[in-house]
C-alpha cells in the first residue's frame, strides 16, 4: 500500500527528491501497486513533440488495482455508498467482493457482444453504480472509455461520437434530477441517427421510462449480462494503452479529446488522493461531481477504489427535496471528507443558514474545493458554517488534461491560505512566465502559470489528432506545458490561480469555450455575427454574455432571445445558456476584422471608463452604442 505523507517534513523531502529524482521519487510510488511486469523504462521523450511515456515496458490492469488488489483484506468492505435523488428510495451499498463480481460479469457481457481491446464506448448515463460499473468494465477489458456529462444535447453526444469513432453505447432509460425527469435513451436516439458508427447501444433501466428499444442494436443491460460469469480475467495493458477519453473545451473549433493512459494515470491519482485528502482507512469520502467531468473520474472513482477507500455517489441535486439535502447526506453517511466547488458553495450561502440548522455535520474532517477560484467570502462561509472552523479547506487546483491535482495544500498537513492552492505536489513545478515567455523567477510574481517537467497523470494526447496538442499546449511558450490560467505567488511560494486567459469560460465549474457557444448562436438564421464573453456572476462565478448582430431586427425581442437559448440548449447543452443577450447593430473590430472581445469583456464587467482607446478600431461607434445600450 501507498505511504501517506504525514508531516510537513515529508511533504519537503518528498517534494525535494521529485523535482531532483522525479524518476526515483516516482519508481519508488509505482512499486505500490500490482503490475503483471515491472516496467523497464520509466520516463522518456519531452514537450517539444509531446511524446513523454511512463512505466514503459509496464504490463498491468488498471481494474486489479481497483479491486482485486483489496478483495483479500477488503472485500467486505464498502466500495461505493450510493445515495439515490429521492430520499426515500432504497439507497445502496456495494462492497469490494460485489463491485468486483458486478465488474466481471458486465466484463464478460462486453466481450461476448464483441467490444475488443481499444475499441472506443461512449458512456451517457446517471450517477448510478452501473455507470462506475460500465467504465471499470472497459478498462478491464481494454476499451477506451468516452464518458459524456448528462447534460449535454443529442448534437454534443453525437459530435463526440464521430470523433472518437465510438463503436458502442451504454446509456440508461432515464432519471430523475430533483422533480425533473430526465430520458437520456430520447437524448441518445436523437444522437444515433447521426452515428452509423454505433453497433450496439446498452440500455440499463433505471426509472422503468417508456423506452423504445431499436431492433438490432438496443440491448438492455440486465439481457446482456444473463448468463455471464461474475469472474473475468482482467485483459494485460501496456502501460501507455489508453484508458479513457475525456473532451473538453478550448479556445478554438470543437472540444478536444484529451487523451489519458493507463499506468502513469493510475499512480498519479491514487498518490494524490490520498495525500491531498489525507484519506485514512475506514473513513467515507465524497465528492458532489459527475463523473461525466475528470473531476468525477479521478476523484470519485480511480483515485477512491485504487485507494480501497469508501467513495459516495449522489445521483440528485444540492437543492432536492430542499437545500438542506447535502448536510443530511453528510450527516447519514458519517461523511469525513467533503469535495465540491465554489459555485455549489455559494448557492447554498445564498440560502441563508436555516438550511443547516439542525445539521450535526460534526463527522466531517477534511473540506475540498475544486474547478475554479474560491473567493474569500465563500471560502469562510464554507469554514465556519460546514466545517466549524476545525476542518482544514484543500483548494485543489487542476484540470482534464493534468488527470489529477497538482496544486493543493495536504489537509491539515502543508498550511492552507485562503484564496489560494498554495503549493504544488510532489512531481509538480510551476513557473510564472511573462507574455513574451519569460519565466519569472522572483518569488512574488503574477503571469501565465507553466509546469516545467512531465508528470505521471499527464493527459498523453488529442485523440487522433497529435498536432493540436502540441498546438495548444506546448507552442506558446516552447519546452513547457502551459495550463491557459493566469496566476500569483506569494512570498511562501503559494499559488493563487486567478482564472482563465484564453477564451475559456468556467461557468458554474463548467468549462465551456467562446467560440462553442458562438457558434452555436450563430445557428440562428437572422443572426449575421456574435461575440461571447465570460462576466462576473456572483453564484456561478463566471456568466455568459452574448453580444448579438441580427440581418434584421426581430421584432418581438423575447422570443428572438428564447430562441437563442433554445438553439445554445440544443447544440451544446442547458448549462451553456447565455445569462445576458445584448442585440447590437455590429461588434467592435481591429481594422483587419478581429473581434475586440477584449473591449466586451469590460463592458460586460460594467467597466466603462477602462474599455482604452478604441480610436483605432474600424467601428469605434459600435462601442459607444454598445456602452449607451448597457448603461440603460
Ligand atoms: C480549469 C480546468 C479540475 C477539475 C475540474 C475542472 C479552473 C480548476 C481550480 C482551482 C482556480 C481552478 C482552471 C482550470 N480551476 N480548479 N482550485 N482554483 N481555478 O477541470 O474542466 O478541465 O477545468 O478549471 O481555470 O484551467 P476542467
Amino acid at each position: 500500500m501507498l505511504k501517506q505523507i504525514s508531516s510537513i517534513e515529508e511533504y519537503t523531502n518528498s517534494y525535494k527528491m521529485s523535482i531532483s529524482q522525479p524518476e526515483n521519487f516516482w519508481a519508488v510510488i509505482a512499486e505500490n501497486f500490482l503490475w503483471k511486469k515491472k516496467w523497464t523504462q520509466i520516463f522518456s521523450g519531452g514537450f517539444e513533440k509531446a511524446d513523454y511515456k511512463w512505466f514503459e515496458g509496464g504490463k498491468l490492469n488498471i481494474t486489479e488495482n481497483c479491486l482485486d488488489r483489496h478483495l483479500e483484506l477488503l472485500g467486505n468492505k464498502t466500495a461505493i455508498l450510493w445515495e439515490p435523488n429521492n430520499p426515500s428510495e432504497q439507497n445502496r451499498k456495494i462492497s469490494y467482493n460485489e463491485l468486483h463480481e458486478e465488474v466481471c460479469q458486465f466484463s464478460n457481457a462486453l466481450e461476448k457482444l464483441g467490444v475488443k481491446k481499444g475499441d472506443t464506448v461512449c458512456l451517457y448515463m446517471p450517477m448510478i453504480p452501473e455507470l462506475t460499473i460500465a467504465m471499470l468494465s472497459c478498462a478491464r477489458i481494454g476499451a477506451i472509455h468516452s464518458i459524456v456529462f448528462g447534460g449535454f444535447s443529442a448534437q454534443s453526444i453525437a459530435d463526440r461520437i464521430l470523433d472518437a469513432e465510438c463503436m458502442w453505447m451504454i446509456t440508461a432509460d432515464g432519471c430523475y434530477r430533483g422533480n425533473k425527469p430526465l430520458y437520456l435513451k430520447k437524448i441518445v436516439d436523437e444522437a444515433l441517427e447521426k452515428c452509423q458508427s454505433i453497433k450496439k447501444s446498452i440500455v440499463f433501466n433505471r426509472s422503468n421510462f417508456e423506452c423504445p428499444m431499436k431492433e438490432g442494436r438496443d440491448l438492455w443491460w440486465s439481457d446482456v449480462i444473463k448468463n455471464c460469469s461474475k469472474t473475468h480475467e482482467a485483459i494485460t495493458m501496456d502501460s501507455e494503452d489508453p484508458l479513457f477519453i475525456l473532451y473538453t473545451s478550448g479556445s478554438t473549433g470543437k472540444p478536444k479529446g484529451v487523451l489519458h493512459t493507463t499506468a502513469g494515470y493510475m499512480v498519479y491519482v491514487a498518490y494524490t488522493f490520498l495525500n491531498v485528502f489525507q484519506y485514512k482507512p475506514e473513513q467515507i469520502y465524497w465528492c458532489t461531481a459527475d463523473i461525466g467531468w475528470v473531476t468525477g473520474h479521478s476523484y470519485i472513482v480511480y483515485g477512491p477504489l485504487l485507494n480501497g477507500a469508501t467513495t459516495l455517489m449522489y445521483e440528485g441535486i444540492p437543492q432536492f427535496p430542499d437545500w438542506g439535502r447535502w448536510w443530511d447526506v453528510i450527516d447519514k453517511y458519517k461523511v469525513n471528507i467533503f469535495y465540491t466547488a465554489p459555485t455549489a458553495i455559494r448557492s447554498l450561502e445564498a440560502q441563508g443558514l436555516k438550511s443547516i440548522e439542525g445539521k450535526s455535520l460534526s463527522s466531517l474532517k477534511v473540506l475540498g474545493s475544486v474547478g475554479e477560484p474560491i473567493n474569500k467570502e465563500a471560502w469562510e462561509w464554507y469554514h465556519k458554517n460546514i466545517g466549524k472552523e476545525k476542518c482544514p479547506i484543500i483548494d485543489t487546483w487542476w484540470q482534464t488534461e493534468t488527470g489529477g491535482i497538482l496544486i493543493s495544500s495536504l489537509a491539515g498537513i502543508t498550511p492552507e491560505k485562503a484564496t489560494y492552492a498554495t503549493l504544488p505536489l510532489p512531481g509538480i513545478e510551476p513557473i510564472i512566465v511573462d507574455v513574451e515567455g519569460a519565466e519569472i523567477k522572483e518569488m512574488i510574481a503574477e503571469g501565465n502559470l507553466c509546469i516545467r517537467q512531465s508528470w505521471p497523470g499527464q493527459a498523453r494526447t488529442v485523440y487522433k489528432n497529435h498536432a493540436r496538442f502540441i498546438q495548444t499546449y506546448f507552442t506558446t511558450y516552447p519546452n513547457k506545458y502551459f495550463t491557459g490560467d493566469g496566476c500569483k505567488r506569494d512570498n511562501d511560494g503559494n499559488y493563487r490561480i486567478t482564472g482563465r486567459v484564453d477564451d475559456v469560460m468556467n461557468v458554474s465549474g463548467h468549462r465551456i469555450g467562446t467560440a462553442e457557444v458562438e457558434n452555436a448562436i450563430n445557428e440562428h438564421p437572422v443572426v449575421y455575427e456574435n461575440a461571447v464573453v465570460g462576466f462576473p456572476h456572483a453564484i456561478k462565478g463566471q456568466g455568459i454574455f452574448a453580444f448579438v448582430a441580427c440581418q434584421t431586427h426581430p421584432k418581438d425581442i423575447l422570443s428572438f432571445k428564447q430562441e437563442v437559448l433554445d438553439i445554445v440548449s440544443k447544440i451544446i447543452g442547458p448549462f451553456a445558456k447565455p445569462d445576458r443577450i445584448e442585440i447590437v447593430s455590429g461588434l467592435p473590430k481591429t481594422r483587419s476584422g478581429k473581434i475586440m472581445r477584449r473591449i466586451l469583456r469590460k463592458i460586460s464587467e460594467g467597466e466603462f471608463d477602462k474599455v482604452g482607446d478604441i480610436s483605432t478600431l474600424l467601428n469605434p461607434e459600435v462601442v459607444e452604442e454598445i456602452m449607451k445600450k448597457i448603461r440603460n
